[in-house]
């Protein structure tokens, strides 16, 4: 039993050294990424550069990515300042995700036709629409590009290859809504940058820790050697990493399971260490394993641990955030899997087991964010401001403080450079004020 303990203790810790090598692999890839050689990370043009806080106008938004679909209406007022008219949210169905282009598509271009009635915006009104499409795409401009690949799950076939506006559009017209422009395609994180850069312009990374995990960051024109468009002329443009693909990480038993259960098996190495949608898989395999060597549940076995997905990242959230003495919260979350009758020590291991897999993903997050703000900034000279949204980050015990602490170890007194700033509804705001800038 402690042969088993300590071999988890011990794997799933990252310490200082580790951070250091992340940092190392990460430029290695970057560089390759922006040159246009094989590497596990994208760096994907955005082909938009921050904005400067005068955007003004009313646009639609369109927010696609996790477990929701969402449909905003907002004002933008300069000055920094945005105002949310409307917001919905459509619940997407294993169909939509799952099965084609056209039953996603059409949904979403239902979705937005729904909105439009509801909000009475009238077919003689021309109006603006920015769409964050929360997946790795090549662009080709502010409002085209290609799915590369689908991430978190998603798998609808025909898409992959895809101009994503172009399939977009063809379904807005099926339903009759020709008064809307797609005027721009883009990440979440960028997204987020670009909601926060309105107000503060020394925000220059975009980061997301929820379904999946994901950053950009802004880069010099010049750096991104494998962008030939000779029309931009900008010197700076936002690039999307695509951090959730980086592979120089080891992999213990555990994540090798997760992965080969996935749908996406090879792929995504840090996002499946990291983000919501895998923490509680990662957790499960393991009290599995615990449970099946007779070292947890000793009294009676229970089986709900051996069905993919039944234990929830929200669970483990609960169980490190219990601070009650008999830990009353850590029974309750096992109680939704049927464990009537853990021991006290039994729900200490839970936690422990949590704790374990939540840590290794917050100090990953913390070595990956300060290799982009080392490649920005190699001395930390300046002072950077992180955007940063998504369910891991917001609402999930300690994680923000664990990132914190492993920024201190990296940087001693000069981590206080890095400013790290909850941006809820990047995604929205972002997509409309993108919108802005393509259409000025
Ligand atoms: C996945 C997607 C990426 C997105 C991230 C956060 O990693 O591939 O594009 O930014 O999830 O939603």
């Amino acid at each position: 039993m402690k042969q088993i303990l300590n071999y988890i203790d011990k794997s799933f810790n990252v310490p200082p050294r580790d951070l250091k090598m992340i940092i190392r692999e990460f430029h290695s890839q970057m560089h390759k990424g922006l040159s246009g050689k094989t590497s596990s990370l994208k760096m994907l043009p955005a082909y938009v550069d921050r904005p400067s806080g005068r955007e003004k106008g009313r646009f639609i938004a369109l927010d696609l990515g996790g477990t929701n679909l969402r449909v905003l209406e907002l004002e933008l007022k300069g000055k920094g300042q945005i105002r949310l008219i409307a917001e919905r949210k459509f619940v997407l169905q294993k169909t939509h995700i799952s099965t084609n282009a056209e039953s996603l598509f059409d949904f979403i271009a239902g979705s937005v036709k729904n909105f439009i009635r509801a909000q009475k915006i009238g077919d003689d009104k021309k109006i603006a629409l920015g769409f964050t499409f929360s997946f790795p795409m090549k662009q080709t401009g502010v409002a085209s590009g290609k799915l590369i690949h689908w991430t978190k799950g998603f798998s609808a076939k025909g898409v992959v290859g895809k101009d994503i506006v172009k399939l977009l559009k063809y379904s807005l017209l099926k339903k009759g809504l020709v008064n809307i422009r797609v005027a721009a395609l883009t990440n979440d994180t960028v997204g987020t940058l670009v909601a926060r850069a309105y107000k503060d312009q020394a925000c220059d990374i975009g980061v997301i820790l929820g379904t999946g995990t994901n950053a950009c960051y802004r880069e010099r024109v010049a750096q991104i050697r494998k962008f030939k468009d000779k029309r931009a002329h900008a010197t700076h443009m936002l690039v999307n990493i695509e951090w959730g693909g980086f592979n120089k990480l080891e992999r213990l038993p555990y994540d090798l399971e997760l992965d080969a259960l996935s749908t996406n098996p090879g792929e995504q190495v840090l996002e499946k260490m990291v983000s919501g949608m895998y923490l509680g898989e990662i957790a499960r395999i393991i009290l599995k394993d615990l449970i099946k060597r007779k070292i947890l549940f000793a009294a009676g076995g229970c089986f709900s641990f051996n069905a993919k997905d039944n234990f929830k990242t929200e669970y483990m959230s609960e169980i490190e955030g219990d601070r009650s003495k008999g830990l009353r919260g850590v029974a309750r979350a096992l109680k939704r899997l049927g464990v009537s009758r853990a021991t006290l020590e039994d729900k200490i291991l839970v936690r422990k087991i949590c704790k374990v897999v939540s840590m290794r993903a917050a100090r990953v997050s913390a070595g990956s964010l300060a290799a982009v703000v080392t490649k920005m900034d190699p001395h930390l000279l300046r002072k950077h401001t992180v955007a940063i949204d998504g369910t891991v980050y917001e609402k999930y015990p300690g994680f923000a403080r664990n990132i914190r602490v492993a920024l201190r170890e990296l940087f001693g007194r000069k981590n206080s450079r890095i400013r790290i700033t909850l941006t809820k509804d990047g995604s929205g705001r972002g997509a409309a004020i993108i919108a802005a800038v393509a259409t000025k």
